[in-house]
C-alpha cells in the first residue's frame, strides 16, 4: 500500500538520526533507507520484531497491528508518522 502525497514530517532515531519521512511505504522502509539498524521480521505487524519505543508524536497504522506490545511502542512496518516523531530502537 502507498500513501498518497503529504506533508513530509521530521523523524528522530534514538536522539541522533533525523530525516524527512515522505512518502515512504511505512516507517520501517524510511528508517532502512537511513540505514537506521531496525530489527524485523514478518513486515505484516504480527512478530513485533520491529517494536520501537514512540517518545513523542503521532503515527498512524497503515495496517492493524496484531503483535503485542506497550503503550508507549510502535511496530514500524505497519504505521507511518501523522506528526514530526522521535523513536527509540532497542
Ligand atoms: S516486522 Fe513483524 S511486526 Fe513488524
Amino acid at each position: 500500500m502507498f500513501v498518497k502525497d503529504k506533508q513530509p514530517t521530521q523523524v528522530c532515531v534514538n536522539s541522533h538520526t533525523c530525516f524527512s519521512f515522505k512518502n515512504e511505504e511505512n516507517l520501517l522502509i524510511a528508517m532502512e533507507k537511513q540505514n537506521i539498524d531496525v530489527h524485523f521480521h514478518c513486515r505484516e505487524g504480527f512478530c513485533g520484531a520491529c517494536r520501537t519505543k514512540l517518545v513523542s508524536g503521532e503515527i498512524e497504522y497503515i495496517i492493524d497491528p496484531l503483535a503485542f506490545i506497550d503503550d508507549d511502542e510502535v511496530l514500524v512496518c505497519c504505521c507511518i508518522p501523522k506528526s514530526d516523531v522521535e523513536l527509540k530502537t532497542y
